[in-house]
């Protein structure tokens, strides 16, 4: 392919010697160097194939909402209000919507102010605000392990050093934190936040009782860290009893980020944070640099929805609907999986994590899966320093059980096959423990 050689503004020379090169290699800056893609991402290209079953995918099954109740609204809305739903809106978000979102919040225990919610682009941008506006590159996060792979990117992209927190089958493991605060304080870093999914962990499914989060509360208040709660999947509880947030109990410490993308629709993109009083006006400015202000179409079609239908029984046909796919996925992991093998048992949520028998490499083991027609997303995926090699997450929101179990039976039958070349020619040599971070796609978060 013909060599092309441009100026850039400031007179660089780039040259590229095909379409695949890319000429501004070297002008990004420093914080999009963890943003690499990976043949991980690769794979996921292929597993989104329909005869492949994916259970890397942490999509809701958004198929199960009441479609021409939600398309009747959004016609009346532009209809009647269309002036105010495409035009422009506040910053900070509908004051409608962040009224309601006191409602939403009620189950969890969360008592707010109107005035104390954001409103963003999915929880995810309130992640991202959140980084934005408290950390400075070298700053310290402290993250459970493993933890939220886009979260991990967030963490990336502002250059924080992420510090992983052991974990435990109550979720985060209060004596590790303690620990882990101390050394980062000793080693003389600046600690900015403790990022924390206490309710039906992504990756891990577990979920912290309420003793615990009132102990990683104290440890937060007595060490005066900001507590990040990241509560996607909370009122997803398949027994019906929300985990009280741990928000709920303080409304200094905590900083609160819930979404309507589990429990209404993901591709309206609307989120939200609450934050103390301080916190909020940094967070709406922030707000406003990143997008002026979040869709006022998708807020007044929440708004509508909210008001108008039963979207707590709603919420019910999803928790029924996961639960039964939940159990879909444990029992085939009981009927098929090799001994050796050990995973979680969610009691809400989308996430089971997976240890594979000693000497299974879940990254080696992807493209064999794949090619067996079943995908999930390696542990390393989840972890800032290369741990997770020998785990894996599977998600059962999306396939329908019998899918599941077919999933699962194709993915034993690789680990069945990753033993027998085990047990031939030994385990194969880790050429590094350190692996960088699989770039996310949406469909993998
Ligand atoms: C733990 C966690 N936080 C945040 C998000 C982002 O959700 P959204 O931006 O759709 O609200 C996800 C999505 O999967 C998640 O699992």
């Amino acid at each position: 392919m013909a060599s092309d050689a441009r100026m850039t503004a400031h007179g660089a020379t780039l040259t590229s010697t095909s379409t695949r090169h890319d000429p501004w290699l070297d002008q990004y800056a420093e914080r999009t160097r963890g943003l690499s893609s990976s043949a991980v991402r690769a794979l996921f290209a292929v597993a989104s194939r329909p005869e492949v079953v994916s259970l890397a995918g942490g999509m809701p099954f958004v198929s199960a909402l009441p479609m021409d109740a939600i398309a009747e609204t959004t016609a009346r809305l532009i209809r009647e209000r269309g002036h105010v739903a495409l035009q422009y809106g506040s910053g900070q978000g509908d004051p409608a919507l962040r009224e309601q979102i006191l409602e939403v919040l009620a189950p969890v225990g969360v008592e707010s102010h109107p005035d104390d919610i954001i409103v963003t682009a999915g929880s995810q941008m309130a992640l991202d605000l959140v980084v934005r506006v408290f950390c400075d590159p070298g700053d310290v996060v402290l993250v459970e392990a493993p933890t939220y792979i886009t979260a991990l990117s967030v963490f990336s992209s502002y250059q924080c050093e992420v510090v992983h927190v052991p974990m435990d089958e109550l979720g985060l493991n209060p004596d590790a934190l303690r620990e882990a605060i101390a050394r980062v304080r000793a080693e003389g870093k600046k600690l900015k936040l403790v990022y924390s999914i206490p309710s039906f962990q992504n990756p891990g499914g577990v979920t912290q009782t309420p003793e615990r989060r009132q102990e990683i509360l104290d440890i937060v208040s007595t060490n005066g860290v900001l507590l990040l709660e990241d509560d996607p999947y909370g009122l997803l509880s398949f027994d019906g009893s929300v985990p009280r947030a741990i928000r709920a109990d303080d409304s200094q410490a905590v900083i609160y980020l819930g979404t309507f993308s589990k429990t209404i629709a993901a591709g309206l993109r609307v989120g939200w944070a609450v934050a103390p009083h301080g916190v909020r006006e940094k967070l709406v400015l922030a707000n406003e640099t990143a997008m002026l202000c979040p869709s006022n179409l998708t807020q007044m079609m929440i708004t509508d929805y909210l008001a108008t239908s039963p979207w707590l029984d709603q919420v019910k046909v999803f928790r029924e609907l996961y639960r039964e796919r939940r159990d879909a996925l444990i029992d085939s992991l009981e009927n098929h999986m090799p001994p050796g093998t050990s995973w979680t048992v969610p009691t809400g949520g989308f996430y089971s994590w997976v240890d594979l028998p000693p000497g299974v490499d879940s990254t080696a083991m992807l493209p064999r899966a794949v090619a067996a027609r079943v995908a999930y997303v390696p542990g390393t995926g989840f972890f800032a320093d290369g741990q997770g090699r020998h785990s894996l997450r599977l998600s059962y929101c999306y396939p329908e059980p019998d899918r599941i179990a077919e999933g699962v039976r194709r993915l034993a039958d690789v680990v069945h096959a990753e033993l027998d070349m085990l047990d031939l020619f030994g385990p194969a040599i880790e050429a590094s423990q350190k692996t960088a971070a699989i770039a996310p796609a949406s469909d993998m978060a």
